[in-house]
């Protein structure tokens, strides 16, 4: 591959958008094999934590590739959209956990898909932002969906419509990042937040994330017996035996993740 790295060691996989020259800009090829990567993590039954960068030290990804877009006629428009919504769509999806270590700008497309994984780790140096109606084009890849729903209407309208951007801080404050960190220590501590979560039950982290995910997306009570189901679900794995059984004996679980 060309544009994206994909590194597993264990039960973690790094992946990284690695084209610095355009600040790891989204062009339609770079979009597809990180679709690629998601699909085989997807399916990788080791990897139980994805985690998401940008390589360099200034940008996580500074959004769709705008050299590319300038002369995009309307259907060619709509399918970049789609293809790029179909992958921040897997990676919602897939059964790992996924985490965005924001190392830099995320932009456009860049805030969309750091908004895609389930959690944001950001750098000190961070800026998060939607410029797209600076470029006269609405955002394209879920921004108008997944924004809304992560930090409420009224602020996703402000950072959409006025197209600024916001630093580290106020994305913080807004709950867009879930924790900040010096830029030299933020990777150890996605790797550090990732064997954690890789370490309890793995169905069970698995299962609350489509609980989380899918129940968001129903009326309440169809997602409380949504949940009951998933809950119940918990009672045929070994993994819920072996964690209360460890409980009762004063150990630490573990886990065999089925
Ligand atoms: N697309 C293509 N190239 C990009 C790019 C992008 N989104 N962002 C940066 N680059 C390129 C620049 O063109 C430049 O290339 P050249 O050296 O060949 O000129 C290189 O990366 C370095 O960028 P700058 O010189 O601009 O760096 P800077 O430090 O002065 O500024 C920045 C950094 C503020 C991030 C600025 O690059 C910028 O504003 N980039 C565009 C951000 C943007 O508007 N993103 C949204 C795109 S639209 C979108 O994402 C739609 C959607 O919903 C999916």
């Amino acid at each position: 591959m060309e544009n994206v790295i994909c590194n597993v060691n264990g039960k973690l996989a790094e992946v990284i958008i690695n084209r610095p020259k355009a600040l790891n800009a989204l062009n339609s090829q770079t979009i597809k094999e990180l679709g690629e990567v998601i699909d085989d993590l997807s399916s990788n039954k080791e990897v139980k934590v994805v985690i998401i960068t940008g390589s360099g030290d200034k940008s996580f990804v500074a959004g769709a590739d705008i050299k590319e877009m300038r002369d995009l006629n309307a259907m060619e428009g709509r399918a970049l959209g789609r293809l790029a919504q179909k992958v921040f769509s897997n990676i919602e999806h897939m059964p790992q956990t996924v985490i965005a270590a924001v190392n830099g700008y995320a932009l456009g497309g860049g805030c969309e898909l750091a908004s895609a994984c389930d959690m944001r780790l950001a750098s000190k140096k961070a800026k998060f932002g939607q410029p797209e109606v600076t470029l006269g084009i609405t955002p394209g890849f879920a921004g108008t969906q997944r924004l809304p729903r992560l930090i409420g209407k009224g602020l996703a309208k402000e950072i959409i419509f006025t197209g600024d951007m916001i630093d580290v801080e106020e994305a913080y404050r807004i709950g867009l990042v879930n924790k900040v960190y010096d830029p030299d220590e933020l990777m150890d501590k996605a790797r550090e937040m990732a064997n954690k979560i890789a370490s309890r039950g793995t169905v069970a982290v698995s299962l609350a994330k489509a609980a989380i995910n899918d129940g968001l997306n129903m009326d309440t009570e169809s997602a409380y017996k949504y949940e009951a189901d998933i809950f119940g679900l918990c009672f045929s794995t070994e993994d819920q035996k072996e964690g209360m059984t460890a409980f009762i004996e004063k150990r630490k679980a573990d886990f065999k993740g089925c």
